[in-house]
């Protein structure tokens, strides 16, 4: 076609309006990483100072040079860090805009900080110590989680409200206890987080592209200027390997779905029909027309992070699980994954923890709710079994007939006379109404683990110890 116009015009219908330029802003446009991945400016300038230092420590590069290129790096931090560095898209990713802006800054030394390096491992390093500080602050928050219910344990230790299985009223339990629960769901989360700060406590900067680097470096030197405990020990796996990625969202998915559980208890006890507790005002929300309602709409968010975190963890396996070794550009995709995941689960741990600390206990209503359903059915059969020498599936039989009683009777076990018991089992004496209150009920349960006060009092001095 002459028309240099209609030309332009043809490519522009092909490759879609938004690309004005054709095939070549397409390409820019899937392949920057810059706009999420500047992130990660603050681990790059800290792996490059590390890398320089060595290069020149083992004589690869001159003091002079590495000077330069750490004085120029530094600038470029604090740029950065104020806000006049100017990020290009052409450049497409973080290390290539900090190594072009080096350029400009310093000339022809900032050419050599890239000897015996390749953007594979820098990516890889990179990565690797943003997830581990996010570790770092998510072990904190857990910490911070778990204090949280500790506090409320201790102060609702003798606070009985109604034990759940399926969702219907089966044994009382007090409210310390069933916080303890979440203490020991976010402790295993917190020491999954550790386990994976260990696993991912290696340097992989020095693997190069893949196969290494014939110039004499020290990868020991740069893994402990940068904080690991060692390097990597293969190269080719050191450049293909997410596992520290898919690690990080395993642990935050399980620990979404903890906080998922617990959103979903704070919804259904500060309904009406339960009204367990009541959310502070900076947890909760009116509604626009119904002056009456009292929304939990930060435990609903919490709720729903969970499928975002979900979402993450199996979008980055998708990507992972076909690559050939080494590196791919596929594993690109791997930041934003991580990145929306630790936002959310960041902000859910916060919601959750100024939930906790923050409603209001309504011991009232659990203790009238714990005593409603006959939830003390099985302290009666237990005593059968212990006074009257019962088997216990007799015993359960017989209890069986005196709920129905007390159903026909619209009463509670404990609302039962004596005379009522006895026509059922002789055996029965005035002793059993020691079992048949919520309080009796609970302190009962000495069994390790179980919920009475003061076994829940040594589980929370156990936690104490530990947090
Ligand atoms: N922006 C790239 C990423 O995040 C950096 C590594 C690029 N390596 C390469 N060989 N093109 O994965």
């Amino acid at each position: 076609m002459a028309d240099g116009n209609s030309e332009t015009k043809s490519s522009n219908q092909m490759w879609g309006g938004r690309f004005a330029s054709g095939p070549d802003a397409i390409m820019e446009e899937i392949n920057a990483s810059i706009g999420f991945d500047k992130k990660l400016y603050g681990q790059d300038i800290r792996g490059s100072i590390a890398h320089a230092t060595m290069l020149a420590h083992q004589g690869i590069i001159s003091t002079d040079d590495k000077d330069k290129i750490v004085h120029g790096l530094n600038t470029i931090l604090s740029e950065i860090e104020s806000g006049q560095f100017e990020f290009s898209r052409r450049l497409e990713d973080i290390h290539m805009n900090i190594e072009a802006r080096l350029a400009t800054l310093i000339g022809p030394a900032a050419g050599r900080l890239h000897t015996a390096r390749s953007r594979n491992d820098q990516v890889a390093l990179d990565f690797r110590l943003w997830v581990k500080e996010e570790l770092q602050r998510t072990e904190k928050a857990l910490t911070g989680l778990i204090a949280a219910f500790l506090d409320r344990a201790e102060e609702h230790a003798e606070t009985v409200m109604p034990g759940f299985t399926h969702l219907q009223t089966a044994q009382p339990v007090t409210f310390g206890h069933h916080c303890m629960a979440y203490v020991e769901m976010f402790g295993r989360d917190r020491s999954r987080v550790r386990h994976a700060i260990e696993h991912m406590d290696e340097s992989p900067i020095g693997a190069a592209a893949l196969a290494g680097t014939g110039f004499p470096i020290d990868r020991h030197m740069t893994a402990s200027a940068l904080g690991f405990a060692g390097p990597t020990r293969n190269s080719i796996d050191t450049v293909s390997d997410r596992d520290f990625a898919l690690e990080f969202l395993s642990i935050a998915a399980i620990a979404a779905t903890h906080l998922s559980r617990l959103a979903e208890e704070i919804v259904i006890w500060s309904t009406p029909q339960f009204g367990f507790i009541r959310l502070s005002d900076a947890f909760s929300t009116g509604s626009s027309i119904m002056p009456q309602k009292k929304n939990p709409d930060a435990a609903e968010l919490v709720r729903a992070k969970t499928g975002r975190i979900n979402g993450s963890l199996i979008a980055l396996l998708t990507v992972m699980k076909g690559l050939p070794l080494a590196y791919s550009k596929d594993m690109q995709e791997d930041k934003e994954q991580v990145f929306d995941a630790a936002e959310s689960l960041e902000l859910a741990v916060a919601a959750m923890t100024g939930m906790v600390r923050d409603m209001t206990i309504r011991a009232d209503r659990m203790k009238a709710a714990a005593g409603s359903g006959y939830s003390t059915a099985t302290d009666l059969a237990d005593w059968l079994v212990r006074e009257a020498g019962l088997p216990f599936r007799d015993a359960h039989h017989v209890t069986g007939r005196a709920v129905a009683l007390a159903e026909q009777k619209a009463c509670d076990l404990a609302d039962l006379s004596l005379e009522d018991l006895q026509s059922i089992h002789p055996s029965i004496t005035a002793k059993v109404f020691d079992v048949l209150t919520v309080e009796a009920s609970v302190a009962s349960r000495t069994s390790f683990g179980g919920t009475a006060p003061n076994e829940v009092r040594k589980q929370i001095a156990w936690w104490r110890a530990r947090n």
